[in-house]
């Protein structure tokens, strides 16, 4: 697919995935709105990826925890004289511990970023996307809102189920309209994901065949968002585990899944 000349905002463009995003829809000549709250990195990125595509860029700081964000992103799209083509609702973190270990305020903020902000930006620029009769959203999901729920992280795999069933969702409402939508959901990808989340040293002793770059995992997307597959799991070893967690009876596939959280969920509780 061809985006030359339209606009896509990538939400988390600073690091890791997003940045991955950035990359291939600059590659694709699709003009960027980049977001996060790092702004060097986002200017430069956007710097960058314009004078190597030449497509317009443009950085817009934001802390999506704050309820506020996406409508000062819809503003300064606005008042850029962009517009949102293609959304990818990408930002997100880990949460370590149990429920109780953090208090509300870090929910609060955990569900803004994850769930709320991904809902908030649908809302706003889908029906432009639909009375242009062309639109892409991706909402960056997981592997662990396939599979089910475990003791650590406790709304991670919660918040990503959420943004499957919606994707869903939306894919059937949008059918026909020329807006497609796919819920990606990788598995252990290589990006920062683990620095933040404190669980580097734990995932650095799973073996490398459980962890795919980032760029394949986009590259995969984008190729699926085309086809109107609206749910998207990238890499063999990634789509095995779906593809087993969903054949298992389910007590069998929750004992699998809580046996491997005690090994690496709960030891970074705290
Ligand atoms: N890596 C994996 O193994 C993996 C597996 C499955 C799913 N995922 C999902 O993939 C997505 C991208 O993660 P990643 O692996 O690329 O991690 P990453 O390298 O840590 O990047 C996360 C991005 O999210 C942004 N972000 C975090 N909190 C934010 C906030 N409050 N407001 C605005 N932006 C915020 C970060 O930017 P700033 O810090 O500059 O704000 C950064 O750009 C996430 O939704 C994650 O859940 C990752």
């Amino acid at each position: 697919m061809n985006y030359q000349g339209k606009w896509a905002l990538v939400t988390g463009a600073s690091a890791g995935i997003g940045e991955a995003f950035a990359d291939a829809l600059a590659a694709k000549g699709a003009n960027l709105v980049l977001t996060a709250r790092r702004e060097d990195r986002l200017n430069r990125l956007a710097a960058n990826l314009a004078a190597k595509t030449g497509v317009r860029a443009i950085a817009i700081a934001a802390d999506l925890a704050d309820p506020r964000a996406p409508e000062a992103i819809g503003l300064a799209v606005a008042a850029a004289g962009a517009r949102v083509d293609i959304l990818i609702n990408n930002a997100g973190y880990g949460l370590p511990g149990r429920f109780e270990q953090s208090d509300w305020s870090a929910h609060r903020a955990f569900i803004e970023v994850m769930v709320t902000s991904c809902a908030r930006l649908i809302c706003d620029f889908l029906p432009g996307m639909q009375e242009r009769g062309f639109g892409r959203i991706i909402n960056v999901a997981s592997l662990a809102g396939l599979i089910p729920g475990s003791a650590g992280h406790t709304m991670y795999g919660a918040s990503k189920a959420f943004l499957i069933s919606f994707s869903q969702s939306l894919a059937a409402e949008n059918s026909g309209t020329g807006v497609h939508v796919s819920a990606l959901c990788p598995g252990f990808t290589y990006s920062e994901f683990h620095d933040v989340n404190k669980t580097r040293e734990l995932v650095s002793r799973l073996p490398n065949f459980m962890f795919m770059k980032a760029e394949p995992v986009v590259l995969g997307a984008l190729a699926a968002v085309e086809r109107r597959h609206v749910v998207y799991v990238p890499g063999l070893f990634n789509k095995s585990v779906a593809f087993l967690m969903n054949a298992l009876p389910r007590p069998v596939a929750a004992a699998a899944v809580a046996s491997q959280s005690r090994r690496v969920r709960l030891a970074t509780s705290g």
